[in-house]
């Protein structure tokens, strides 16, 4: 979603869901707020909270199940935590059953985050509460909250890492540059990819950076399912296609996954290393970055996001409203989502060790 004055903001609400049933974009700008609708009486302290997460995409997810299986336990409930490798339909059936067995928190973690709402609202009828964990939930109006750390904030970090790193290497463009975006399913993918370009395409719009694919959209810039074969691929076929003889000086990537995918692709061309940027702080990467390959990545440290989810379902089990620090940014289609945001951090090798310092597993790296 682009960033709207205020005069645009009630004809841009009516744009915003229109836009977000097409596209699965999942942040926008509004004035109003949805309140919080999830306050429950609160229930008995040894219930059952379901968390659904999706396929393994990324370090973040695997690490999240047992922080979650650990957390839930320690705070007393019962844990009921799955992931959905087989895809949405093993989503939604893990989601109702979640719903069968009484659970009166769902944590979900969307592969799909349109595809849900039947599930979703059989959740609300039965008088759960249910959370978007860090990707929207679309197009219901059963979403009670939502935990993330803020989406828009990352890409425009890796934006500006990206014309950063190419800065520090070459003081003047114009620079050679590729985009590529995450999964069209998931609703952060669009919100990354806009967060981004909210800092790429005025120089893409003054000839600083030149795209020299032409493929500047969205729509050309994904990456089905986060797969890094579908990254390598499409990088292998933009290097044959354009820089037989140009210089390719950096890659916007979304993640760190597909972000060694693209330096793979790069290195069997023969091509120089170019900046790319990254997200999740995966181990593979924070070794590429400090051998002075991949360029950047973000910290979302998943332990501090997946604390926040249970609080919430602490609050909620004490009959408490949970605490939300935005009620503007995340519309889903249907209604404004109260939500927690936190406040992802850019990492290179110049920061890595002090952004790191409370992780053993990644600090360790660093040294
Ligand atoms: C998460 C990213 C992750 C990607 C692929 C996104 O929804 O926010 O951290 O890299 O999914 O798993």
């Amino acid at each position: 979603m682009l960033k709207l004055n205020k005069s645009a903001k009630s004809l841009a609400a009516i744009a915003a869901i229109s836009a977000l049933a097409l596209t699965g974009c999942g942040r926008t700008e509004s004035s109003s707020s949805s309140g919080s609708s999830g306050a429950a009486a609160g229930f008995a302290q040894d219930s059952l909270i379901g968390v659904a997460l999706p396929q393994k995409t990324s370090e973040n997810w695997v690490l999240a199940e047992s922080l979650f299986n650990d957390g839930l336990k320690a705070a007393g409930f019962k844990g009921d935590v799955q992931f959905a490798n087989g895809g949405v339909s093993e989503q939604q059936n893990q989601i109702s059953s979640m719903v069968t067995k009484g659970a009166k928190v769902i944590i979900v973690g969307a592969i799909d985050g349109a595809q849900l709402g039947t599930q979703i609202q059989q959740a609300k009828s039965a008088g759960a509460t249910v959370i978007a964990y860090d990707r929207l939930l679309l197009n219901t109006e059963n979403v009670d909250y939502y935990v993330a750390y803020d989406n828009f904030k990352v890409g425009q970090l890796q934006g500006q890492a990206l014309l950063d790193g190419m800065k520090a290497k070459k003081a003047t463009g114009p620079y050679n540059v590729e985009l590529f975006a995450g999964s069209p399913d998931d609703a952060n993918a669009k919100v990354f990819f806009d967060g981004a370009m909210d800092v790429l395409k005025p120089k893409i719009d003054d000839g600083t950076l030149k795209v020299v694919s032409g493929q500047k959209d969205f729509t050309q810039a994904v990456t089905q399912g986060w797969k890094a074969e579908n990254a390598q691929k499409r990088m292998d076929t933009l290097l044959a296609g354009n820089y037989t003889s140009a210089e390719l000086d950096g890659v916007l990537s979304p993640n760190d996954t597909l972000a060694r995918a693209i330096l793979t692709s790069v290195k069997a061309a023969g091509k120089a290393t170019p900046i790319v940027t990254g997200q999740d702080s995966e181990v593979e990467s924070v070794k590429s970055i400090m051998a002075g390959e991949q360029y950047s990545t973000i910290n979302k440290d998943t332990r501090a996001l997946v604390t926040h989810a249970i609080q919430m379902a602490k609050d909620l089990q004490a009959g408490k409203t949970p605490e939300v620090n935005d009620d503007k940014s995340y519309n889903n289609g249907t209604k404004v989502v109260p939500a927690y945001l936190l406040p992802p951090q850019i990492v290179t090798k110049e920061n890595a060790a002090q952004a790191y310092a409370n992780d053993p597993t990644l600090s360790a790296l660093t040294k």
